[in-house]
Formats: structure tokens, sequence, C-alpha cells
């Protein structure tokens, strides 16, 4: 999958992203990564890239011109317009089923804005797509934009292992995923679970089944009106509910 990221800051990108997991999978040509640097494209002597917004008001705008021209110069050397996503708090939540919708695109173009914005008139011919990842306002879209590189890529085939990939995680059905140990036995007088020891397949896959319950019940209870339980789950969500109200 390419990624191009048009982005002010080349720099802070292509260094996030080049290292562990994400960089294994581009040294390997899984990932192709390119940070195109939208200051290059300005066609002021002085290389400004943004101005002061009509109408007044804080801070300044990135002007049209050198966006859209970055934009073009993506478009016109592959030779097609991939989906473009504007990072910005005005989009929607970016969520685990974007990441592995996005990773069946061929190419993305991720747009990193700064300063107060994009002008208007550029983001409506080049943006197909609006996200935000959470409800919080960052300096600049760099930070995002590599949030969405790295969530995306982890679920184009082949960028994580075997190992890496496993099957139970969270938001995987809507719910957390459980908690996991590794040796030793007993730490800080802390032991594994006894059934984790106990090499009974189905003991320990109800055993995690019901602590994803439990964790996805006590820190985000949001999640459970989309998850898929069964009749047996489900009654013992509302005696867990019943429970807490009696509680307070
Ligand atoms: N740019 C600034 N804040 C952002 C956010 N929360 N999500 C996406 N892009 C942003």
């Amino acid at each position: 999958m390419n990624f191009y990221i048009l982005t002010l800051f080349p720099e802070m990108v292509m260094h996030g992203l080049n290292t562990s997991i994400i960089g294994r999978a581009s040294a390997a040509g899984l990932l192709h990564l390119e940070a195109v640097d939208i200051r290059a494209y300005s066609a002021n002597k002085h290389h400004k890239v943004d101005d002061y917004p009509y109408g007044g008001g804080a801070g300044m705008l990135m002007q049209a011109q050198p966006v859209y021209d970055a934009w073009q110069s993506v478009v016109s050397k592959i030779g097609k317009k991939p989906r473009c996503v504007y990072v910005t708090p005005q989009g929607r939540t970016f969520r685990q089923e974007d990441a592995k919708a996005f990773a069946e695109e061929s190419d993305l173009i991720l747009l990193c804005g700064h300063y107060e914005g994009i002008d208007e008139r550029a983001l409506e011919e080049i943006a197909t797509d609006y996200i935000s990842i959470g409800d919080y306002v960052l300096t600049g879209g760099e930070l995002p934009a590599m949030v969405l590189v790295d969530a995306i890529s982890r679920m184009v085939p082949g960028v994580l292992t075997n190992q890496e990939s496993g099957s139970a995680e969270s938001f995987e059905g809507s719910l957390l995923e459980y908690p996991q140990y590794s040796r030793p036995e007993e730490w800080h007088g802390k032991k594994v679970p006894d059934v984790l020891l106990s090499g009974h397949h189905k003991n320990i896959a109800a055993w995690r089944r019901e602590q994803s319950l439990q964790r996805t019940f006590e820190r985000r209870p949001d999640l459970l009106e989309k998850a898929e339980l069964s009749e047996y789950e489900k009654q013992w969500l509302e005696e867990k509910k019943m429970a807490g109200h009696e509680k307070q």
C-alpha cells in the first residue's frame, strides 16, 4: 500500500514512521511511505504557505495553491486520484473499522493542516474524507496522520507476522482484549491466574471471554451496545448493571 503524506514537516512524519513494525514493512516493500513537502510547492518566492484569513480572526491559514499543487504532484505521478484524507478535529472519529476499510485501498493521500487550517477551496477540490483522531485539538495534522498510517498499515496483509496479528484484538466484536501474562509465574507476589497454566483450552477461552466482557463493562461500556453477545452473556451483563445500580 502506498501512503502520500502532504505536510509542512516531512522529517517529523518520516522519522516517526521508519521504526519498528511499520519501518520493517516499508523496508520489505509491503508499504511505501512518502512525505510530500507542501512548502516545496509554494509559488511564492519566499516559499510562503500561509496568510491571514479573510474576515479577520486569530491565526494564519494554509493557502490553497501550495496544498493543491502538492496534491496534484502526487496525482500526476501515480496517474490516479486516490482517496485524500484531511486530518482535522472537524472530521468523523477514526475507528478500527475505518482502519480496516482504508487498508483495502492501494493508494492513500493524507493531508496535514497547520495553523488555523487550510483554505476551504483547496479542501473542496481534493479532500474525500475528513477524519479526526479524537475530541481534542493538536497543533498540527502530523501526529494524527501518523496514527492513521500506523493503524491502517497493520491491517495490510503481511505487515504483521502471524505472531503479531492475534485474532482476539481489542475492538474485535466490539470488546476490549482480555489481560495477558508472561513469565515468571509469580511477580511482586502476584500469581498468573491458574486457568492460564491449566492447559485446558476451552476453559482458557471461556475465562478470556469473561475478562473481555468484564473489562469492556468497566472501561468502555459504550462499546457493549454493538457487541455480539450470547443470551447468557447478555444476562450476565444485566446482572452486573443491576449490581452497579444497587451500590449507588
Ligand atoms: N488536527 C488537530 N487536531 C486533530 C485531531 N484531534 N484529529 C485530527 N486532526 C487534528
